[in-house]
């Protein structure tokens, strides 16, 4: 049974377009509690551009499935963290240029930090997933330092041009989950994934939990957030 995290940063985006109250993130939470969700899901970004400090108090007292943070590697953000508690945060990379997450945390490149950082969450009891590339370096670096576990960045598979490329880019997965499987950790993948991609990545050996964000919120714009998390959860376990 694959677990899906239900990132519902861009209802908050929505707000933010208005500087007002609505959408409230905390209804979609709550919506995406009743359509299936087994985590909720929240990066806070450091220039605040979706979700604000409030949502993130409001959601830790409110949902009740998994809360998962994703943060940047730097000591505001995980003090933030520590005082908040969620039951999981992924360390992502971030850069207030970028339109979104460009690409997995650089875990070798940043180990001293990342390491300190594995320390500081787990000695408050957070759980530890690091935002990689599926890359076997960079994994196996990540089980070294502790990691509890990996979300490879599905981004280069999602953003594919070609069924051949597509193919490719599932194979890079396909292997660095066999890394993963060698390991402790646990495999989670996420960014990019939709109603058409999600199938092959939702299938791949030992695959636990994905992260789904811009898709799920867009359908739910039609359909309602409970039914475009029901038919997400659906296509992840057929
Ligand atoms: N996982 C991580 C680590 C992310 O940073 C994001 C985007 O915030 C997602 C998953 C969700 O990506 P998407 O919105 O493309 O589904």
């Amino acid at each position: 049974m694959i677990k899906l995290g239900v990132n519902i940063d861009h209802v908050a985006t929505i707000r933010q377009a208005r500087q007002t109250t609505e959408p409230d993130p905390v209804w979609a939470a709550a919506m995406a509690e009743l359509g299936g969700a087994d985590q909720i899901t929240v990066h806070l970004r450091e220039d605040r551009r979706h979700i604000q400090d409030r949502d993130v108090r409001v959601l830790r007292d409110t949902v009740n499935v998994k809360m998962n943070l994703e943060c940047a590697c730097e000591p505001t953000m995980l003090d933030l963290a520590v005082k908040t508690l969620p039951d999981q945060v992924c360390l992502v990379p971030e850069k207030r240029e970028e339109v979104t997450t460009e690409g997995g945390l650089d875990i070798v490149a940043n180990r001293d930090r990342v390491d300190r950082a594995i320390k500081q969450l787990q000695d408050a009891g957070i759980f530890v997933s690091l935002f990689i590339d599926p890359d076997q370096s960079q994994i196996e670096l990540s089980a070294k330092l502790g990691a509890d576990a990996v979300e490879l960045h599905t981004g280069t598979y999602a953003n594919a041009k070609t069924s051949d490329e597509r193919a490719a880019q599932l194979q890079i997965l396909e292997t660095a989950a066999a890394v993963v499987g060698s390991t402790k950790m646990q495999l989670h993948a996420g960014h990019g994934l939709t109603y058409t991609n999600v199938v092959p990545v939702a299938q791949i050996e030992g695959m636990l939990e994905l992260n789904i964000g811009h898709s799920i919120v867009s359908r739910s714009v039609f359909v309602g957030m409970q039914e475009a998390v029901r038919e997400m959860k659906r296509l992840c376990n057929l």
